[in-house]
This record gives structure tokens, C-alpha cells and sequence, in this order.
């Protein structure tokens, strides 16, 4: 029996994760969180609204945390299952790279993201390793022109074609801003440097990334997408339980990759050059995001604005590195108090 601590069990991945859990009687729920919305609903021993997610994982005990809050909110969990020792399986992309040196390489991190689940897997036992491949659909604006996009909606942003997220992540699908961040995350999970990790889109997000080889071979892991394979290997790793998804019809498919367009999408870049600047510059990339993207959804900036606003934050940032928690969390204040200096005065 595996006890599990669901840490954003209200949102799109803790209730898929919910479903998973109940599917293996060999995992069990030990707590359940949520940031403010009742957990009526979720049968947990252990259940906490808002407060203090280290406190609830000390008495939870769990043998695996699933960190599935959303945002730089998650950053005490993850620090948590790492200094513990205690297998974390790691939705909450956010608080690896904010977190940066002080959270990768250490502990035992499963990753939840399928495109960095795909990588796990592809890169387990192998050697000879050039490069990594990490895959992204393109978002819901692929193919538009700045132009286009300057007028667009949060209902269209949140119409992502082939995943159904949670708003914030939706919201940086379609900035590119989430490969951005998945391009972070990989360099910490996987210790590769930032020239060793391309992104290439592949729009209907079969292919979930691929690792290149030094012979020349790569290998790519396949499938539909449904998060609940990458929290389901999570969860039950290393025994890869079953579930109920399909394997794939290969014969209805046609797989086709595509550059992405950096010129139109320039959070990509942005978060690439966040993590070659190392220090805390990735904390900043993603605080000022998180303060932008709230923006946006609230309707007080305009798409591209979303952009501008983390340019603008990291240009003024200092990116000086966080010997510990207490840095970070100040670099991460800074870089929020920056970025709402930058957005329109309503
Ligand atoms: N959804 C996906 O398919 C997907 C795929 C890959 C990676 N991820 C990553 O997984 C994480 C969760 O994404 P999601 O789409 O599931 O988000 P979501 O649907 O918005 O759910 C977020 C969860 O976090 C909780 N939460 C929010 N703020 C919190 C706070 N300050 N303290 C504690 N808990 C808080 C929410 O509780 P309330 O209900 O009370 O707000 C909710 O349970 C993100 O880091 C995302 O990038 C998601």
C-alpha cells in the first residue's frame, strides 16, 4: 500500500489524480489540500484548505506527495518531499524552476508533465545521451499573426485544442510560456544545458518528446494525450500499473513537427534566456508571468501585453542567486512587485 498526500486535489490534475488513486487499491489517499475551495467531496484522513502545506505533509507522513497546486504556491511542498527524501511527484512545474539549484538534483523527483514524464522514461538506464527533444502542441494560436493576437480573449486563450488544464496553465500554452517553463524544468531534472534541449511543436501532442542519442538514434514516447498516464506512472512508479486508456490506433495517425514561432510567441525565449542567466532569473521569469497571466485573465492586459510585462520584470530584476528559502522568496516578492509596476494603471 502506497499512501498518497494530494496536494491541489480540487484542481484539474488532483482530481484526475483522485480518479487514479481510486482505480489502485494498492494507493491510498492520506491527505487532501486545496488553496480555498471546500474538500467536502474528497474522502482523505487528512484534509487542509489553505495553510501550511510542510506542516500538513509532517503529520500526513505520506510515502509519495503529488504536488498538483498551481504556481509558486507549491514551493514549501516541493522543499519539503526533497529535504525528506520522500518520492515527489512533481505536477507543480512552477516551484522546480522557480526553486532552481535548490530543488533539482536533489530528493527523488517523478515528473508529472507528460512531456518531462516522456523524457523519464526514454532517458531510464540509457547512456550516450545528446540532447533532448521536448514537444508542445502549438497552443490554441498557432499559426496567428501579432496582429491577431492582439485583440484575443481570455475565453479564446482558454480553449486549448488538445488539453483540458487548469486556467493558468491554459493561459501559458497559448503564450508559449509553459514550454518556456518546461524548457527550465527539463534543465533541472535532467542536468542537460539549455543548448541540449530543443522544443519542436507537434500539434496534436502525440508525441510527448523525444531524446536524441550520439549514434543518431532517438527515442520519442508515444501516446494519446490524457494526463492520466503521467500521474498514473508517477504514482505507482516504478510498477507502471494499468489504466483504462487506449493504446494507440497507429493507422489513423499522421504525425507532423514544426518549428516554434519564437517571433510571435517571445515568452520562449524569454524563459530560455532566463535560464541561461541562471541565478534566480527563472524566479523572476515565473513570478512576473504569474502576476501577468493573472492580469490577463482579469482582463486588465492585453495578450501580448502579457509578454512586454515579463521582458520588462526580468530586465529590472536582480538575478543574484538564493542561498536559501528566504532568498528565494524575496526574489520571487521582487520580481511580483516589478511586474505589477508594469502593468496599465486601470
Ligand atoms: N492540468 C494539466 O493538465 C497539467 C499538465 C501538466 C502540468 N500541470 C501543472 O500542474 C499544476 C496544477 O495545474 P492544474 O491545471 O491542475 O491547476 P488548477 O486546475 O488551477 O488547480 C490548482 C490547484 O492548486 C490549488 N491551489 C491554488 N492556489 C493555491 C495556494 N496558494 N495554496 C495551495 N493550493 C493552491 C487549487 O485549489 P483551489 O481549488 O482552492 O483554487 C487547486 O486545487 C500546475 O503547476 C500546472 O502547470 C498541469
Amino acid at each position: 500500500m502506497k499512501r498518497v498526500a494530494l496536494l491541489g486535489a480540487t484542481g484539474s490534475i488532483g482530481r484526475q489524480a483522485i480518479e487514479i488513486i481510486e482505480a489502485h487499491p494498492e494507493l491510498e489517499l492520506c491527505a487532501a489540500s486545496s488553496g480555498s475551495t471546500p474538500l467536502d467531496d474528497v474522502d482523505a484522513p487528512l484534509k487542509q484548505v489553505g495553510g501550511d502545506l510542510a506542516e500538513l505533509l509532517e503529520r500526513a507522513d505520506p510515502d509519495v506527495v503529488l504536488n498538483a497546486v498551481v504556481g509558486f504556491a507549491g514551493i514549501h511542498a516541493t522543499l519539503w518531499a526533497v529535504e525528506n527524501d520522500v518520492p515527489l511527484a512533481l505536477a507543480n512545474k512552477e516551484s522546480l524552476v522557480a526553486g532552481g539549484e535548490l530543488v533539482g538534483g536533489r530528493g527523488r523527483i517523478i515528473p508529472v508533465d507528460s512531456e518531462h514524464s516522456a523524457l523519464f522514461q526514454c532517458l531510464e538506464g540509457k547512456t550516450g545521451i545528446q540532447g533532448l527533444v521536448l514537444t508542445g502542441s502549438g497552443g490554441p494560436f498557432r499559426g496567428r499573426t501579432r496582429d491577431e493576437l492582439a485583440s484575443v480573449t481570455p475565453e479564446e486563450a482558454l480553449a486549448h485544442p488538445t488539453w483540458r488544464m487548469g486556467p493558468k496553465i491554459t493561459v501559458d500554452s497559448a503564450t508559449l510560456a509553459n514550454k518556456g517553463l518546461e524548457l527550465i524544468e527539463a534543465h533541472f531534472l535532467f542536468g542537460l544545458p539549455y543548448d541540449s534541449i530543443e522544443v519542436v511543436i507537434q500539434p496534436t501532442s502525440i508525441v510527448h518528446s523525444l531524446v536524441r542519442f550520439r549514434d543518431g538514434a532517438a527515442i520519442a514516447h508515444i501516446g494519446y494525450p490524457d494526463m492520466r498516464v503521467p500521474i498514473s506512472y508517477a504514482l505507482t512508479y516504478p510498477e507502471r500499473a494499468p489504466t483504462e486508456i487506449p493504446g494507440l490506433d497507429l493507422t489513423a495517425l499522421t504525425l507532423q513537427f514544426e518549428a516554434p514561432d519564437v517571433e510571435t510567441f517571445p515568452m520562449l525565449e524569454l524563459a530560455r534566456r532566463a535560464g541561461e542567466a541562471g541565478g534566480t532569473a527563472p524566479c523572476a521569469f515565473n513570478a512576473a508571468n504569474e502576476v501577468a497571466v493573472a492580469a490577463f485573465l482579469e482582463g486588465r492586459l492585453p495578450f501580448l501585453g502579457i509578454a512586454d510585462v515579463v521582458a520588462d520584470a526580468l530586465d529590472r530584476a536582480d538575478t543574484a542567486a538564493a542561498r536559501d528559502l528566504d532568498d528565494l522568496l524575496e526574489a520571487d516578492r521582487r520580481a511580483r512587485d516589478l511586474a505589477e509596476q508594469g502593468l496599465p494603471v486601470a
